[in-house]
């Protein structure tokens, strides 16, 4: 770990007035959930086009709930990680007005973090297609659990999307929208283990650019947007978020 870009950045944070967070995979990478395009990411063993758009829940649900049933296990076991406690502590340190997330996970609720935009969804339910019944996570594991069942509705036998956003379908836009406003209206942006390929998601950094704001990226490699970032922290937002958090905590007893 690079102190002396730890040291800048828990500076920048103790400069800025108002820090919003965006948060993708990798920030769960040590709680061991897979991410996406990593080696060995969850889009290298299931081809997104087959398994991660609407189109092919909608014609092939049977393909997601296998996918599911391989991840869920994982998703069930997960702990937050001394990153997600990084953040959450940095909201209590008034660093942090929100998390906007693009993780199903839910582990920065479970951290501590109060404010979290997940902009592609929650596994935590579902619903049925037809008449809109919610369903739990629980439930729909029930309602799926023998051999390849695909979880559908008792009521109408309808098939349960769950809760999360697919490849194709639109976000939430009140969420979106929300999101929008927090990262156009900050003037420090921690983009954590996001690769930023998928939009709008990956525009969000943009907007807090564009208001004069400053980005933190932390990565473990490089992404094909560090030329927006002021300061790139490699290395794993488990160890970085921590020490940059102790050193901010250091900046403000000596303030
Ligand atoms: N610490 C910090 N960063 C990490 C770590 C770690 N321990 N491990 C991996 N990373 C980085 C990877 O280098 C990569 O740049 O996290 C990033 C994860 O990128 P993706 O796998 O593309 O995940 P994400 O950016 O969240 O994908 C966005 O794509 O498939 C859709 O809906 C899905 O929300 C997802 C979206």
């Amino acid at each position: 770990m690079d102190e002396e870009c730890i040291g800048r950045a828990a500076r920048m944070i103790l400069d800025s007035i108002q820090v919003v967070a965006l948060t993708g995979a990798g920030i769960s990478v040590e709680s061991g959930i897979p991410d996406f395009r990593s080696p060995g990411g969850l889009w290298t063993k299931y081809d997104p086009l087959l398994y991660g758009t609407y189109e092919s829940f909608i014609h092939h649900p049977e393909r997601f709930w296998e996918m599911a049933k391989e991840l869920n296990p994982t998703l069930e076991s997960a702990e937050p990680n001394p990153a997600h406690y990084a953040l959450a502590e940095l909201e209590k340190l008034g660093k942090c007005r929100a998390v906007i997330t693009q993780n199903i996970d839910h582990l920065h609720q479970r951290a501590g973090s109060t404010d979290v935009l997940e902009l592609h969804g929650t596994h935590r339910t579902g619903h049925c297609m037809r008449c809109g019944r919610v369903f739990s996570l629980e439930e729909m594991k029930e309602l799926s659990a023998h051999g390849d069942r695909v979880a559908c509705c008792p009521d109408d036998q309808a098939i349960i999307k769950p809760d999360v956003v697919f490849f194709g379908e639109p976000l939430d836009s009140r969420v979106l929208a929300r999101a929008a406003e927090l990262a156009s209206t900050s003037d420090l942006m921690l983009v954590i283990g996001c690769s930023l390929e998928v939009y709008p998601a990956a525009a969000l950094p943009e907007y807090t650019k564009r208001r004069g704001g400053k980005l933190i990226f932390f990565n473990t490699v490089a992404t094909y947007h560090d030329h927006l970032a002021d300061l790139v922290c490699l290395g794993k937002a488990g160890e970085s978020l921590p020490a940059v958090v102790e050193a901010y905590k250091r900046l403000t007893s000596m303030a």
